[in-house]
Order: C-alpha cells, then sequence, then structure tokens
C-alpha cells in the first residue's frame, strides 16, 4: 500500500474536523456580548468586527424580530430608533422609527444598511444573524453605534407582517458602547432558560485546564456583578437567574491552570 494514502486520509481527516470545529464555535468569536429580556423569550448577542457590528437575535416567536439603537429615551423607546427587522422573505431591513409610525429608510431616501446573513424559522422560535455599520450613512435616520446607545427590540409571537408587537418589546436600561469590545467576553455557546428560574449556559472549553466565573450584572459599562460563581473548570452549568429584571451575562475564562 502507498505510504502517501494514510496521510492524505489523516490530512482529510484533520481538516474536516477543524472545519466542523470551526463551524461548532463560529458563534462564540462572532457575538461575544448579550441581552436578555425580562422574561427570556429573546436574546441579543453581538461582537465588533472592524467597522460592523454583527449581531445574533433569537426570540421565542415565529413572526417579525426586530432590534433598534436610539442615542435618548424620552417616553416612547421606540421614537427615533434605527431599527433593523427580519421576517424570512423582506430583503430591506433597515427602518427608522417616528413615533410609533416605523417606515423603511427608503421611505426617506436613504440606503439599507442592515445586511441579514442568515435566518431560521424553527416550530416555535427565529434567529437572525446580520450586520451593520457602526457608522450612521444616513444621519437623521441611522444611529452612529459608535456613541453609547439604549437597545431597544421587539418581535411578534406570529406575524410576519409588521404590527404591532403587544407585549414582547422592551429596551435595556443601560446605554451600550457598541464600538467597544466590553469587559473581558465570553466563551458562551448556548444560553437556555430552564424550569425553576434557571438557565443553562454551556461554552467553550478554552486553553486546557482554563477555569471559568459566571456573573451577571445590571450595568455592562460599570461591570459590578449581582452573582459571581466560583471558578470551574467544567464547560456548562446550571445556575439560578438573578433577581434583577434585565441583566448582562459573561462567562469569563479565569486562568489555565488555576
Ligand atoms: C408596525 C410596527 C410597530 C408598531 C405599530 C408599534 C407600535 C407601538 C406602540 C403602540 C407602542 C406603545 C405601546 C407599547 O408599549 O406596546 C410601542 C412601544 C414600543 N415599541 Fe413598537 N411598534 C412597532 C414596531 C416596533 C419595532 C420594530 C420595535 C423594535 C425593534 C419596537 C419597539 C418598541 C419599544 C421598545 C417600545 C416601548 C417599550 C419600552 O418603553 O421599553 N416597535 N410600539
Amino acid at each position: 500500500m502507498s505510504p502517501t494514502l494514510p496521510l492524505l486520509l489523516r490530512t482529510t481527516l484533520l481538516t474536516m474536523f477543524l472545519l466542523g470545529w470551526n463551524l461548532l464555535h463560529a458563534d462564540l468569536y462572532r457575538y461575544p456580548q448579550t441581552f436578555v429580556s425580562d422574561d427570556g423569550k429573546y436574546i441579543a448577542s453581538w461582537g465588533v468586527d472592524g467597522d460592523v457590528l454583527r449581531m445574533k437575535l433569537e426570540a421565542q416567536g415565529t413572526g417579525w424580530i426586530g432590534v433598534g439603537f436610539t442615542n435618548f429615551i424620552v417616553g416612547n423607546a421606540m421614537d427615533a430608533s434605527d431599527i433593523a427587522v427580519f421576517n424570512g422573505t423582506i430583503t430591506e431591513h433597515d427602518y427608522w422609527a417616528n413615533g410609533f409610525q416605523i417606515d423603511p429608510d427608503s421611505f426617506y431616501a436613504g440606503d439599507s444598511n442592515s445586511v441579514q446573513d442568515a435566518f431560521r424559522a424553527e416550530a416555535t422560535k427565529t434567529v437572525v444573524e446580520f450586520h451593520r455599520p457602526l457608522t450612521a450613512s444616513d444621519p437623521g435616520i441611522d444611529v452612529d453605534l459608535r456613541s453609547p446607545c439604549y437597545l431597544v427590540w421587539a418581535f411578534h409571537e406570529t406575524e410576519d407582517e409588521l404590527t404591532w408587537h403587544g407585549m414582547n418589546r422592551g429596551h435595556s436600561h443601560m446605554m451600550i458602547d457598541f464600538s467597544a469590545a466590553g469587559p473581558v467576553f465570553l466563551d458562551l455557546v448556548t444560553h437556555q432558560f430552564q424550569p425553576n428560574n434557571t438557565v443553562l449556559l454551556e461554552w467553550q472549553s478554552g486553553a486546557p485546564g482554563t477555569h471559568y466565573t459566571i456573573d451577571f450584572s445590571d450595568d455592562l459599562e460599570d461591570w459590578n456583578p449581582l452573582t459571581g460563581f466560583e471558578s470551574m473548570l467544567a464547560t456548562s452549568a446550571v445556575v439560578p437567574l438573578p433577581e434583577e429584571n434585565r441583566y448582562f451575562l459573561r462567562v469569563r475564562p479565569v486562568a489555565p491552570d488555576l
């Protein structure tokens, strides 16, 4: 038998393994920061990639899903928000909210800057990935994400058509600097809500022997954990949710071989 054959086979298997590994863990590098709504039905994760913000949105619903950015909140949180909306079929995702009126940027003769990268509709859940520039290419109807913003969010449980979301809406209490990497973040892979007010977290194992801590905070800028956990070697944990209604979450690698 030719001695090169096993080598070729080994190289192919190794390449396939590495490809699979990268696919599995792409999320955690791309979307290291997370916002979770009070009821856990909506999760936004994001990361900065050069001059682009990459975001992943997940909602417990099968209708449209959206996220928005605004520099100020006076009264109604959706007013004056630069919003991205997805429903699996629309191609123009960039919207501007004027009061409760929401129109695509083209209505104001602007460009659509939010680009859908992936859309997945499951039986009871919708997942979308998109990216958009940090900068505001249409001033007045685009928010510059290099300035601190509030995150506003909404989704519809069943309707693809952009109609009132009902109670499935909200905003972050804290301003977020989307352009910054933020505190050391997350090796988080999955984030699933469980009975008894707990959440199952799974993350990637870093360097061999890396220990992790899990914290919840109510402030992304001034990171002050609400809860801290003993550092651990495992790559998953079921942890109680904090009593606070809205929070940010991080799983932080502490040190290898602690
Ligand atoms: C045709 C589409 C929409 C209509 C008719 C609409 C209508 C409304 C109305 C009437 C309210 C006030 C009542 C309430 O609080 O529910 C509201 C609030 C709100 N909407 Fe919308 N909306 C639309 C789309 C969106 C989208 C796409 C987003 C974000 C992605 C959004 C985010 C919000 C937020 C954050 C609030 C206020 C909640 C808070 O203060 O935290 N809305 N909307």
